[in-house]
């Protein structure tokens, strides 16, 4: 549970005022034991400081004004610098009609956050006296029942504390030019992308999906036509191949990375072979230089990376997205650059393919209202685009943290045998857009998971080959006996930048005595 600290109790612990500091101290160390976080109003700031000058002058007349002032501005630039700033937003402004202007503040703000995630704390008799659940004193803080800690399957939450000025500083800055479709965030975060994974085009879309429809639209894939892919992925890699008429042709996946058999491709090429989507599952490339040799041996066929669940990785020292004709990525929030919403890029190095995608994207329109070819409506809001362009100063960070993590769950699972790990090949790093893991007994260790409040996910229980929808619509070009046993067998766990060790230890013990 989040406070959020009225100026009184800020007053109680920066002062201090000894009879009620031990308290409101309290409250604090409560709120880190259950990993709330605490919040200050950023509408409060002038009270904050004028209460703090009055009590240090009361404290210590012989003060100035001015050094009291300075006292004052330093000790509360000291106390907010691990709290979080709660925005004042516009319909906390006019509150004059209010007795107290500055409660009713405090309690709109309140109102825009969901009931039960935050709680005002207070010694203000005005506001006690409402009987509102959400108004309390520290001691009734305190007398509540300490609140189960729960672990998260991945965290936004902190995330977004991090970011927080960054955010909405980009968020208002699209609110207050307007130019919501195809603003000038959209283009400042593909040149921020091209950048950073040295592709020459990056174009932003709807979502990752739309990324693979825009890039098999773009090389001109029909009815008739086939295309090479993974059977073990989330179905939108397949779905993109339907989307335009052509036939999935799975092939079977390496059982210990889950990605894609390079060594099998081959066989599966036929005279209508148009394009090969290998998908770099979990967060690790598969092994594209190999696919890319395939596919220039057999005409230059060209290959589009599924990357939605690897941004941010590396293959032989390269990004992910830019290691082949065409790399989609998504930015569903909980990938590892998410969006606060729907979100995805194309990343290219060719001219021409590069036209034909930003003109797709706009419903196939060469200039304003002239359409040279079918298209989509496949942009990526301004708003998802800001949200995005917040996150990137602390996206090289958090995939470090992600790696780390990664690499401390296997160094423990490694006195598990009865825990398979992905295997990471040694020319890459994986950035493990899931930390997924297999068992033999699968749905039983999920349940004795669940039951120790292990939050997990299965990604994906039934390949593709066995989804009813595309029974009559792919061929099955070898054996698909891995996927099979490894969508019997894979589960996720907690993974994201910012789980600690003492939880991943945690999470592990639960394991291992779900696998006993
Ligand atoms: C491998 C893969 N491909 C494609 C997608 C589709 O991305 P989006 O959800 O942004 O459409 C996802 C998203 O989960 C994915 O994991």
């Amino acid at each position: 549970m989040d406070v959020l600290l009225d100026v009184n109790i800020v007053i109680d612990l920066c002062a201090p005022r000894l009879q009620w500091h031990a308290e409101a101290r309290s409250v604090l160390n409560r709120c880190a034991e259950n990993s709330g976080r605490v919040w200050l109003y950023a509408g409060s700031v002038q009270t904050l400081l004028y209460s703090l000058f009055k009590e240090i002058k009361l404290a210590r007349p012989n003060l100035t004004a001015k050094v009291a002032m300075r006292l004052a501005r330093q000790e509360l630039a000291e106390f907010a610098a691990d709290k979080q700033w709660l925005a004042a937003l516009a319909g906390e402004g006019n509150v004059f009609d209010s007795e107290d202007p500055e409660d009713e503040q405090l309690v709109r703000a309140l109102d825009r956050i969901a009931p039960g995630k935050m709680i005002l704390i207070t010694r203000d008799n005005l506001l006690i006296d409402r009987k509102d659940p959400r108004l309390l004193t520290p001691e009734q803080f305190l007398s509540r029942l300490p609140e189960a800690k729960s672990i998260d399957f991945i965290d936004l939450k902190t995330q977004q504390n991090s970011i927080l000025p960054a955010l909405e500083n980009s968020i208002h800055r699209v609110l207050h030019h307007g130019q919501y479709i195809m603003g000038p965030e959209v283009r400042e975060l593909e040149e921020k992308l091209e950048a950073y994974t040295g592709a020459k085009y990056c174009i932003t879309v709807a979502s990752g999906t739309e990324a693979l429809l825009i890039a098999l639209m773009a090389i001109d894939v029909k009815p008739g036509d086939e295309v090479i892919t993974t059977p073990f992925t989330f179905v939108a890699t397949a779905e993109a191949i339907a989307l335009v008429g052509a036939t999935p042709v799975f092939v079977d996946v390496e059982p210990d990375t889950c990605n894609i058999d390079a060594r099998q491709i081959e066989a599966a090429i036929t005279s209508k072979t148009k394009a090969i989507i290998p998908v770099s599952l979990y967060g690790q490339v598969a092994d594209m230089d190999e696919i890319n040799a395939i596919a220039a041996r057999h005409g230059n066929i060209p290959v589009i990376e599924d990357a939605a669940q690897s941004f941010g990785a590396t293959y032989k020292g390269r990004k992910s997205g830019n290691l082949s004709t065409i790399g989609c990525t998504s930015f569903f929030p909980s990938k590892p650059l998410g969006c606060y919403g729907d979100g995805g890029a194309i990343f290219t190095n060719d001219d021409s393919l590069a036209k034909a995608m930003r003109e797709i994207r706009v419903h196939g329109q060469e200039r304003r209202y002239y359409h040279t070819r079918i298209g989509v409506g496949g942009r990526m809001d301004t708003l998802q685009c800001a949200v995005v362009l917040a996150k990137l100063d602390r996206f090289d960070w958090e995939i470090e943290r992600r790696i780390l993590a990664g690499e401390r769950y296997n160094t423990l699972l490694n006195d598990m045998p009865a825990v398979k790990q992905l295997a990471v090949r040694p020319d890459r790093t994986c950035v493990w857009g899931q930390f997924t893991i297999q068992v033999e007994n699968r749905e039983t260790v999920l349940k004795k998971l669940n039951a120790a409040g292990i939050p997990t996910a299965v990604h994906y229980p039934v390949p593709l080959h066995r989804q009813p929808v595309y029974q009559g619509l792919c061929r099955i070009s070898s054996n698909l006996e891995n996927a099979e046993a490894v969508a019997a067998r894979v589960f996720s766990l907690p993974m994201h930048p910012y789980i600690d060790f003492d939880t991943q230890k945690s999470i592990l013990n639960a394991v291992a005595m779900a696998v006993a």
